[in-house]
């Protein structure tokens, strides 16, 4: 081991001036019941800066295919095409439905991993996810029983079964975990959305969240893995088809449902770097506040090979960015 490498430059620095613009963006759509818009004001604002970042980027995690999304759609590239080669996964909101109703726990996230290393879901879209932070890390295996999953994390945390909060989105398609978790004593969290911040919470301190539980989708599956990998946690994931349709496309495709997706296989890097802005106030972040003259952000910034954390506070002066061409003006001449 070499002590005395110098600093390496932290991209996940700059990623929270992307994902800042997008929850500035899409903060103004708090509530309004826009889901489209507010998605569209985030994709654009996200797009601007991504593309001032020194780095060839393509995205692996997108908003879909290229002609139903005119931007950031998969395989399109970002960055400023010089070195390094990276994979992109960006969701310019977790939340769309809790922004446009003014709910809580709508962010921004990018997250980069060197080229090749994300997984790449293609057109499925759910996948069983099982998330935990760094004391449970190495102790769980989605394929055995939740029950005995929560023991072996109760056992690791040094704690009981009934001191354990797990989370999990609040859907039918989860009625028979519900029923298990509630058997195995475990108190639950049942969420309207946003499992990405769902899985954070599993690795941050004082969350008072354990374990994320349930299916979501398997974009939001990717980017957790990448903010967990560099926090120190862990996720396994399993593809899940909605139907036999799905499954036979699936195995035509060459994807294997049955196959457990590891930390590895998620992402195989741990030189990751993530980024999150809270948009409407959530337990991990603050959401975007207008000022009049400025407007307030709060981000969360990992990089995976130093295991650094950072939180990031920004009052963004309105007044000078309209004046360089960056205010919300430009944002919403392209909405
Ligand atoms: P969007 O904001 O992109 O719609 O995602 C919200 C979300 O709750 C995710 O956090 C979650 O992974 C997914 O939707 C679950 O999908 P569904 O709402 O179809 O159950």
């Amino acid at each position: 081991m070499d002590y005395n490498t110098d600093p390496t430059r932290n991209l996940a620095l700059e990623l929270a001036r992307v994902t800042e613009a997008a929850a500035m963006a899409a903060g103004r759509f708090m509530g309004r019941g826009d889901k489209e818009g507010a998605d569209q004001a985030a994709v654009n604002a996200m797009r601007i800066v991504l593309q001032t970042i020194a780095m060839k980027g393509v995205i692996v995690i997108g908003e879909g295919e290229k002609d139903n999304a005119p931007m950031l759609y998969n395989g399109e590239s970002v960055g400023n095409g010089s070195p390094p080669d990276v994979d992109v996964a960006v969701d310019p909101i977790d939340g769309t439905r809790p922004l446009a109703f003014g709910r809580t726990n709508a962010l921004s996230t990018v997250a980069l991993a060197p080229r090749g290393t994300m997984f790449d879901p293609g057109p499925f879209v759910y996948m069983n996810k099982l998330a935990v932070g760094p004391e449970a890390k190495g102790k769980i295996n989605i394929e055995a029983s939740i029950t005995d999953n929560l023991k072996a994390i109760a056992k690791a945390k040094n704690r009981a079964v009934e001191d354990l909060t797990t989370i999990i989105l609040d859907r039918d398609r989860h009625s028979e975990m519900v029923a298990e978790i509630r058997r195995a004593g475990a108190r639950i969290r049942q969420i309207p959305d946003g499992d990405v911040a769902a899985a954070l919470m599993t690795a941050w301190p004082d969350s008072g969240v354990d374990v994320l539980i349930g299916i979501g989708g398997t974009p939001e599956g990717v980017i957790a893995a990448c903010a967990l990998r560099a926090m120190g946690g862990e996720i396994q994931g399993k593809l899940f088809a909605r139907d036999e349709e799905e499954l036979r496309r699936g195995h035509d495709a060459g994807y294997d449902f049955d196959k457990i997706l590891t930390m590895d296989d998620l992402v195989s890097s741990e030189d990751v770097f993530f980024a999150a802005t809270g948009i409407t106030d959530g337990e991990l972040l603050k959401g975007v506040r207008y000022l009049g003259d400025g407007v307030k952000t709060d981000s969360l910034v990992v990089r995976g090979l130093t295991g650094t954390v950072r939180q990031i506070i920004a009052t963004h002066n309105l007044d000078k960015l309209h004046h360089l061409g960056l205010g919300e003006q430009r944002i919403r001449k392209l909405v």
